[in-house]
């Protein structure tokens, strides 16, 4: 273990990001370029783009239409200095305890290192443990992918339902959708699904239409005490014993059932055995990585068995190419250090504090759903990491939908409502490469190239407004565009497990340069507690267990109206 991180040395009268000079500089520079149109900047500048463009790892950062200049980048330059990024960068990478509240690194880049790195904390070498429980998972899915996995009537597995919520159910959702074009052929067919909601609606339609003596349940909780997924796990338990141990003439055990029908994913070995998950079929993995940050290690068993082993090695890979990137660039040409700053720049100097994520490629369906628990768990804080109450705006609302789509429902409101808001479009530049036969080939290229026209269209018009267009005659007011929302654009060369792996690693870093600046913690998540407390007890009032009189009127009201229906039947 390395020595103590830079950030935990402070008392708790260290000073805020609001006190340095770099963001006091910020605050006056932002006085005149609040003013500043960005067509303006665009014309003051023809070569913005030259100037606000990156490229690493098949990505391409587009940050020209942000509301900057150079100054402004200078400026942010320096405040990223002055709260000591480049530090906290080597203090995240080297395993240092950066998550100070529960006292442990948040080491999810360890689980991309390749084998013949080295990264040792507390005594252990990581990388050997990561490639072992990567080992694992990986003879899991090869069994599955050969058909020798058979459930307990002998039949081979052909599907399998990831139960588990968060961070143990939106990473995977998303890769194993965004890279349904990467399935290995030559493999024994497996479907994998997502069942994460508690009221038990998405379980409830598999388990309609899915055969219990051929379907596998992947229990993924880091915790294991989630109750979302614990209970998910109950009924599907119930489900599968019903079905299956008074299945033909010979009795099959509850002990069997459980074993074939169910993959165990925890830091918590011990609450997976006495769940009843067979030893062998246990993944671990570690308390330092956090559950949003988990898709990487045996978290992402559905990622594996969507699209076979050497593709999940590429997405890592992809992945370790954006974390070598971000330990090794400039601050100036460090991809999510660069979208980090300009995320600053909108929260907290130009007071935009909304923001929308548009992918333009229908794989990329649930990335906004994953980057808003990404961003919003991490970033959502009011108090730094010395315990101080902050009085500056941290993380911003993050919202997205696919942008075509979008543009159909809320663009509306980024054209013309009150709302500033920061957008990040994100495309890839090649599609449909594959598709061999040539009528369908065409119109699919032809497609991708109307999706691409209509991402540049939009960020075109969220800036210029009324300029976008050349004949800007006399309009009535709700037919004008006031531009000037600011956007970053990432184009990826294509959609492949490795330029995947490094776009979300790019977000992940963005959202630790902000909370670095920010100076809070970006991997605990206390905010979600109390709630699940108060769950609790709410559910043994529900069930007559508790008094009603300590609560409020509108909560009384709504139990009161569940126990009339429950009553009436
Ligand atoms: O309650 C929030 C949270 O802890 C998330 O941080 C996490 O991703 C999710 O619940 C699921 O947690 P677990 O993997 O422990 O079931």
């Amino acid at each position: 273990m390395a020595s103590v991180p830079p950030h935990a040395t402070s008392t708790s009268n260290a000073t805020t990001p609001d006190t340095l000079p770099a963001w006091r500089a910020l605050k006056r520079h932002a006085d005149v370029q609040k003013t500043v149109h960005l067509k303006t900047l665009f014309k003051q500048d023809p070569q913005r783009f030259e100037t606000f463009t990156r490229r690493i790892a098949g990505l391409t950062l587009d940050l020209s239409k942000q509301r900057w200049n150079q100054e402004t980048l200078n400026l942010l330059l320096a405040l990223a200095e002055e709260a000591k990024v480049p530090e906290e960068i080597d203090a995240l990478l080297s395993g240092q305890r950066v998550n100070t509240s529960e006292d442990r690194p948040a080491l999810h880049t360890a689980l991309r290192l390749p084998m013949e790195a080295s990264l040792t904390v507390d005594g252990e070498d990581v990388v050997a443990g990561v490639h072992e429980s990567l080992a694992q998972m990986e003879r899991l899915v090869e069994r599955l992918h050969a058909g020798q996995w058979r459930g307990a009537t002998g039949k081979p597995i052909k599907d399998v339902v990831n139960l588990g919520v968060g961070g143990s159910d939106l990473g995977p959702l998303m890769v194993t959708h965004a890279l349904a074009d990467f399935r290995p052929l030559e493999v024994h067919p497996v479907e994998v699904h997502f069942a994460s909601t508690m009221d038990g609606s998405q379980l409830a339609d598999y388990l309609s239409r899915l055969n219990p003596e051929t379907t596998l349940f992947v229990l993924s909780s880091k915790s294991f005490t989630t109750i979302d997924t614990l209970s998910n796990a109950n009924t599907a338990r119930d489900w599968l014993l019903a079905r299956l141990t008074r299945h033909g003439a010979t009795p099959i055990s509850a002990e069997l059932v459980v074993r074939q029908h169910f993959i165990g994913v925890s830091a918590c070995p011990e609450k997976m055995s006495e769940w009843g998950i067979a030893p062998a079929h246990q993944l671990r993995f570690w308390e330092w990585v956090g559950g949003r940050y988990s898709l990487w290690g045996t978290i992402g068993l559905p990622i594996a068995l969507v699209v076979g082993v050497a593709h999940f090695r590429a997405l890592l890979a992809g992945a370790h190419a954006m974390d070598r990137h971000f330990q090794s660039a400039p601050l100036a040409d460090n991809l999510p250090v660069m979208l980090a700053l300009a995320g600053i720049w909108n929260v907290n100097f130009l007071d935009i504090r909304a923001h929308s994520i548009l992918p333009y490629d229908g794989r990329l369906e649930y990335f906004a759903a994953y980057l808003e628990q990404l961003e919003m768990e991490s970033n959502g804080k009011s108090v730094t990491r010395h315990g101080q109450a902050i009085d500056y705006s941290t993380c911003p609302v993050l919202w997205g939908q696919l942008g075509p789509n979008a543009q159909h429902a809320f663009y509306q409101l980024l054209h013309q409502g009150t709302q500033p808001v920061e957008c990040d479009f994100i495309a890839p530049l090649k599609r449909y490469d594959e598709v061999t036969d040539p009528e369908t080939h065409r119109h699919l290229k032809a497609q991708h190239k109307l999706s691409l026209a209509n991402c540049f269209a939009q960020s075109r018009v969220l800036m210029l407004g009324d300029d976008a267009i050349d004949d800007d005659g006399p309009r009535p007011a709700h037919k004008r565009y006031r531009g000037n929302q600011p956007s970053s654009t990432v184009l990826l060369d294509q959609l492949t497990p490795a330029t995947l792996g490094a776009l979300i690693a790019l977000y992940e870093h963005k959202v630790f340069v902000q909370a670095v600046i920010w100076d809070i913690n970006p991997f605990d998540q206390w905010g979600v507690e109390l709630g699940k407390k108060i769950a609790t007890d709410t559910q043994k009032i529900l069930d007559h267990e508790g008094s009603l009189a300590p609560m409020d009127a509108s909560t009384r009201g709504l139990i009161e109206a569940f126990w009339a229906c429950e009553k009436g039947g």
